[in-house]
């Protein structure tokens, strides 16, 4: 007999041992994934970085669905796109506000940039040693080696110090957009044999700027292409301290590790397709359903296919319609309403507004029939437009879930220094045992 089929005996045996019935979670009082009955996620912390409006309360304190709102350090972030003086860095706007908690002055928003663009540069030999010699087939997984090894270039990496938490934090987020680009044409040259283009960032560019300049081939762009990116990465850069990958990098740094395994932490969580991981599988759905049934589909056809993903009757089998739903938005998720719009006017441009329209009413369909399955309002998300507004940039897949992190990089950041100057104590839950206590028996005996 081989190895594995003994394995596969000693799992099947084991579930005469390990079960947990799910009735045993409300029995003991265990939140399931840190929710309440309702819902709601159960508080863990505070946090003045930036709230999640899903739903309010009435005076019984019943939760009760409403449009959602997203706050960046107190400000909606529809303002602040919705402004007049668009300056082309409203991310790096944006980070100023997360990380300091006020809006900067143009001579402070310079003076941030000019930090950041002084950091662009990656350590010498990192491109080939780390990233050429070593491609990885996941850039997500690519993202988290890179991390780890610069902590190798950092002369003082254990230091945890607030204030070099700030100074570390920043020097990383500058080089994201190179590491994550220059990964994936490592890989696409080692796995896909395409030829091998490394641009080099340009220190007058934006982070938007510069990601699709070192992306393209021509390295050229228009100002909306540059604009559409800016506000993506604008509208990733944080979503409060519930989020779980914000979470992850809160729970692991709370046992003074470093900052780059803490980052590290976080990549690995927004890696997975319920949390950043979406966007893909949204790009991928969404391409199947247009193959299977037509772009010009009725919208009874496209009620059918969210039926059989339902019933795990179509492709991949997972019984999630990707991009819909929410762990807090009930009626409505702000950026997807904000992505929608600014995808619209870019797919015109494009000429690609048959796509976009096939998105607007599968979006209306979906939620639709997802809501009376389910008996509660389901929202489209996100990720139900990132993917689209990713391919209306022609940003390759593979990039979608690195293109988050390279965004949401500076919201784990903040509420890092947020945690441990206010909070600072290990996160260290409980868990119930509920095995029984038996006796030792000896080998001969078993
Ligand atoms: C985002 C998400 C993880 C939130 O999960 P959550 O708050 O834990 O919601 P729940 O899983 O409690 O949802 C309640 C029910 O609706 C179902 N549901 C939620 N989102 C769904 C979706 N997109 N498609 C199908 N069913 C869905 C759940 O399976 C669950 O069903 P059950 O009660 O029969 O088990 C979930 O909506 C999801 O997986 N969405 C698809 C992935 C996605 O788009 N992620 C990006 C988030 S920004």
């Amino acid at each position: 007999m081989d190895k594995n089929i003994y394995l596969a005996q000693f799992y099947g045996k084991s579930q005469n041992y390990t079960q947990i019935p799910r009735d045993w979670f409300p029995k003991f009082g265990v939140k399931r994934g840190l929710r309440n009955e309702d819902h709601t996620g159960v508080l863990v912390g505070l946090t003045r970085v930036a709230d999640v409006v899903g739903y309010k309360r009435d005076a019984e304190g019943n939760k009760i669905d409403c449009d959602g709102i997203l706050y960046y350090r107190g400000i909606d972030v529809r303002t602040l796109i919705e402004r007049e003086d668009y300056h082309g860095f409203l991310y790096e706007e944006a980070c100023f506000l997360l990380l300091f908690g006020y809006l900067p002055t143009r001579e402070e928003l310079d003076a941030f940039c000019k930090v950041l663009q002084s950091g662009y540069d990656l350590p010498d030999e990192f491109l080939e040693m780390n990233l050429l010699r070593l491609p990885g087939k996941n850039l997500m997984n690519k993202l988290q080696h890179a991390l780890i090894t610069l902590y190798n270039y950092d002369p003082d990496p254990d230091n945890i110090d607030v204030y070099q938490t700030l100074r570390k934090g920043l020097n990383i987020m500058s080089k994201l957009p190179s590491i994550a680009v220059y990964a994936y044409m490592s890989k696409v040259h080692y796995y896909n044999r395409q030829s091998l283009v490394i641009h080099y960032p340009r220190k007058d560019y934006s982070t938007a700027q510069n990601i699709l300049s070192m992306l393209r081939l021509d390295g050229r762009f228009t100002e909306e292409e540059a604009h559409l990116l800016d506000i993506l990465l604008f509208l990733h850069a944080d979503h409060g301290g519930g989020t779980n990958s914000t979470f992850a990098n809160l729970v692991v740094s709370s046992t003074n590790t470093d900052i780059y395994s803490a980052m590290a932490a976080s990549v690995a969580a927004l890696k997975g397709p319920r949390h950043g991981g979406a966007n893909v599988k949204v790009s991928i759905m969404m391409e199947r359903i247009i193959d299977a049934i037509g772009i010009k589909a009725t919208d009874a056809q496209m009620e059918d296919v969210v039926h059989k993903i339902l019933q795990k009757k179509f492709k991949n089998h997972s019984g999630l319609v990707y991009g819909f739903g929410h762990a807090v938005y009930t009626l409505s998720d702000p950026r997807a309403e904000i992505m929608r719009h600014f995808c619209g006017i870019v797919a015109k441009e494009k000429g690609m507004d048959e796509i976009y329209n096939f998105y607007r009413r599968f979006e209306k369909v979906a939620i639709k029939t997802l809501s009376e399955a389910k008996g509660t309002h389901m929202c489209s998300n996100v990720d139900y437009y990132s993917g689209f507004a990713y391919q209306l940039l022609g940003i390759p897949r593979d990039l979608y879930t690195p293109l988050f992190v390279i965004s949401r990089f500076v919201g784990w950041l903040a509420h890092n220094i947020e945690h441990k100057q206010y909070d600072d104590r290990i996160v260290r839950p409980a868990a119930k045992y509920v095995g029984e206590i038996r006796e030792y028996i000896p080998m001969e005996d078993r």
